[in-house]
């Protein structure tokens, strides 16, 4: 599908992988819209690109319906959904602390799963009344998982099982959808320099990077946006989870 022109909304487009997806889409002639809790650096990233900003918890559905009916209302559809919005967590499933905080874990999948799939299907069933594009199809969906669905450290439990249910998604998404020209596809990063990562001491950071087979180092977000790029342009990737990771496979701890 050609960017130029189309509209693209992005969960968690305020900061980090989001922020690079829509500055590179903005840049590609897109319309832009960021669906993001921070309303300082949302306000500030779309006025900066040229995009639009609606505070959205994607947790609240019916904040959901509102930047869906806001993006409708200001470009008339939606071609485009990145999903990025999602918190990393910390907590083994049982230590001598106690067990897992039940509700800690309810709320990990709640913003990186249900909220994610609450996007995906609001912003598909919109997709259904598009024309059909240049690609003979009326939209695509990205989602952001993590190399985390498949090799999950210590303590990832939560972040993991969010993680392992966006790419197991992604081919039945896929499926319900091909009828209707819709793609869907996943991206798995490894480590990449965002404010989530930046949260961790430099040193551990640049020991993270060490890890990496080839390049040692953390991605930069602009090469998470090069793929999303790709996979929209690309009208033959569709039911997917890509690792863009380096080859990294994380280690226990
Ligand atoms: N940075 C990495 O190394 C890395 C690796 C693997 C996967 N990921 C995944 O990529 C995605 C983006 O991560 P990032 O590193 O850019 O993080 P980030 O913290 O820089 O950005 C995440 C954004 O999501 C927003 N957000 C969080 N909860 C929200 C909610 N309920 N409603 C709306 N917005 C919400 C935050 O406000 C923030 O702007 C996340 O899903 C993360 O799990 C990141």
């Amino acid at each position: 599908m050609k960017i130029e022109a189309k509209t693209a909304i992005i969960s968690g487009g305020a900061s980090g992988l989001g922020e690079a997806s829509a500055r590179r889409l903005a840049q590609l002639g897109a319309k832009v819209v960021l669906l993001d809790l921070n309303e300082d650096r949302g306000n500030a990233l779309a006025e900066e690109i040229g995009a639009a900003f609606i505070k959205t918890d994607i947790c609240n559905t019916e904040d959901v319906k509102q930047a869906i009916d806001f993006t409708k209302g200001k470009f008339g559809k939606i071609d485009i959904v990145v999903n990025c919005a999602g918190i990393s967590s910390g907590m083994k499933t049982a230590s001598k602390k106690g067990p897992h905080d039940l509700d800690y874990f309810k709320k990990v999948i709640n913003i990186n799963l249900v909220g994610i799939f609450d996007v995906m299907r609001q912003s598909s069933y919109q997709m259904l009344q598009n024309d059909l594009n240049d690609e003979g199809g009326r939209g695509i969906i990205i989602n952001t998982a993590s190399v985390a669905a498949f090799d999950g450290q210590i303590g990832q439990v939560a972040y993991s099982a969010s993680k392992a249910a966006l790419a197991g998604m992604t081919l039945p998404v896929a499926r319900d959808l091909s009828g209707d020209g819709i793609r869907i596809c996943t991206i798995a990063p490894g480590l990449f320099n965002t404010p989530m990562m930046q949260a961790l001491p430099e040193q551990v950071r640049t020991d993270l990077a060490k890890t990496v087979p080839f390049p040692q180092k953390l991605g930069d977000p602009d090469e998470f946006a090069m793929l999303v790029q790709q996979i929209i342009e690309n009208p033959m990737l569709n039911g997917e989870t890509i690792r863009l990771d380096g080859a990294i496979r994380m280690t226990p701890r």
